[in-house]
C-alpha cells in the first residue's frame, strides 16, 4: 500500500545531519502513567501487557501525547521485555514493582535451548501495531521502532526482573563468560530479526535502549554491552522506502565511552544529562548525531525553570543541525502534562534562531 509522504521530517533530517528549521523533540516514555488519556486506555486494557498486545490500543497510546503537544516522531507503544517474553520467559507485570519473568534463566542449560523467536507469530502483535500507528500517523510526523540491547535484556531474564546490584547477571557473566555470549549473541540475532520486523511494517528510524550498559566496566562494556550493539547495527535495515533508516543507540551512564559508541556506526548516539553535550559534541559530533539530554527530574520544576533549563541545553549543542532534543531518560508518572508542554514550547521558541 502506498503510504502518504511525510510532512514533518525534522527528526530524521537532524539524525542524519541535514538542515533543519528548529531542533526537533520528542520525550522518552512520551505515552505513559502521567498522561490521564494514558492511564485510561491501560485501565480499559486490564494490564500492561494486554495494553501492548492490543494494536488498536497500542495505537490509540502511541498517539495521544502527539494530540497534547507538537511533537517530532512518534513512537511505538510497547516494551523492550516483549522478546524474552517471546523466548518463552512469561513477562508479568506486579503493581508498583516493575518487571518480572515467571520463568528467568537460571541454568546454561536453558540457554543452549533459545532460539530467535518467530517474528511472524510470537511477535506478530509487534508488528501489526507498527502497521495500524503508520496508517493513523497520515505522515504527520515519523514512527519510531525500538528494542533493547542485548546487554540489557539479559540483566532482566536473569536477573528475573529488576535489581538494584545485578548480582545473578553479573556471576554468569564472571564465572561463565561462554554461557553469557551465547545468551547475548541469540539476543543481537533476536533484536536484529525484530528491528528489521519494524522497520518492513513501517518504522522510519529504530532505537536501542541499552538501559543496564553504564554498570559494566569499560572493558566489559565493550565485550558484553557494544559489541552486540555493533553486530546489530551491522544487522539492521539501512534503507526502506527510499529512505535511509538512522539507528540511534543509548547506552544510559555512558558518557564515559562515547568514543567507542560513536565508533560502532550507528546513525546517532542517545545521551543522559550527567554528560555534557558541549562536551559530547566536541568528542564524538563528527561522526554522529546527538539526542538528549535534559535530566527528566527537571520537569518537576515551574514552567520558567524548565525553559531556562532548554536554552542551556540549545546553547551548549550549539549551532546547527545534528541534535534531537530529548529527555536524558523517560519521563516521571508524576509529571504534570503541563510542564511537558512548556518543555515542547521553549524547544520551539528558542531554537529556530541555532538553525539560521
Ligand atoms: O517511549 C515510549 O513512549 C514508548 C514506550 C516504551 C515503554 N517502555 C513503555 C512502558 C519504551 C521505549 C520502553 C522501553 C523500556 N522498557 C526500557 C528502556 C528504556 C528505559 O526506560 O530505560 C526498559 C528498561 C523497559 C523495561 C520496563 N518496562 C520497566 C523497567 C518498566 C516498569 C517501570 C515503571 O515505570 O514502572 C516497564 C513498563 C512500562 N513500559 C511502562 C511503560 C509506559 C509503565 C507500565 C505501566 O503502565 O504501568
Amino acid at each position: 500500500m502506498q503510504k502518504p509522504a511525510l510532512q514533518n521530517d525534522r527528526y530524521l533530517r537532524a539524525l542524519q545531519k541535514q538542515p533543519v528549521d528548529r531542533t526537533p523533540v520528542w520525550m522518552m516514555r512520551q505515552a505513559g502513567r502521567y498522561l490521564p488519556e494514558y492511564k485510561a486506555s491501560r485501565a480499559e486494557a486490564g494490564d500492561f501487557m494486554s495494553l501492548c498486545r492490543n494494536t488498536e490500543l497500542a495505537c490509540e497510546v502511541t498517539l495521544q501525547p502527539l494530540r497534547r503537544f507538537d511533537l517530532d516522531a512518534a513512537i511505538l507503544f510497547s516494551d523492550i521485555l516483549t522478546i524474552p517474553d517471546a523466548m518463552g520467559l512469561e513477562l508479568y507485570f506486579e503493581t508498583g514493582e516493575g518487571p518480572k519473568f515467571a520463568k528467568p534463566i537460571t541454568t546454561t542449560r536453558q540457554i543452549e535451548q533459545l532460539t530467535v523467536p518467530d517474528m511472524g507469530s510470537d511477535l506478530k502483535y509487534v508488528t501489526d501495531a507498527v502497521s495500524l500507528i503508520r496508517q493513523e500517523l497520515q505522515g504527520k510526523v515519523p514512527l519510531i521502532g525500538f528494542s533493547g540491547s542485548p546487554w540489557t535484556l539479559a540483566t532482566y531474564m536473569v536477573e528475573g526482573g529488576s535489581t538494584k546490584n545485578f548480582s545473578k547477571v553479573k556471576k554468569l557473566m564472571f564465572a561463565e563468560p561462554e554461557a553469557m555470549h551465547q545468551l547475548l549473541d541469540i539476543l543481537a540475532d533476536s533484536v536484529i530479526a525484530y528491528l528489521n520486523a519494524q522497520i518492513a511494517a513501517g518504522a522510519q528510524s529504530v532505537m536501542v535502549f541499552d538501559t543496564w550498559g553504564g554498570v559494566l566496566s569499560p572493558r566489559d562494556y565493550r565485550e558484553f554491552s557494544l559489541a552486540y550493539m555493533e553486530k546489530i547495527v551491522r544487522g539492521v535495515t539501512k534503507r526502506s522506502e527510499d529512505r535511509d533508516v538512522p539507528i540511534t543507540l543509548f547506552t544510559k551512564n555512558g558518557g564515559q565511552w562515547l568514543e567507542a559508541m560513536a565508533d560502532a556506526g550507528s546513525t546517532a548516539l542517545g545521551i543522559d544529562w550527567t554528560t555534557d553535550l558541549a562536551d559530547a559534541r566536541s568528542r564524538v559530533g563528527n561522526q554522529v548525531a546527538l539526542q538528549g539530554n535534559m535530566d527528566p527530574s527537571v520537569l518537576y520544576a515551574s514552567p520558567q525553570r524548565i525553559e531556562a533549563e532548554v536554552k542551556q541545553i540549545l546553547a551548549s549543542y550549539g549551532h546547527g543541525t545534528g541534535h534531537v532534543f530529548n529527555l536524558g531518560h523517560g519521563i516521571h508518572p508524576e509529571v504534570d502534562p503541563e510542564h511537558a508542554g512548556a518543555f515542547i514550547e521553549a524547544i520551539h521558541k528558542h531554537s529556530p534562531k541555532y538553525h539560521r
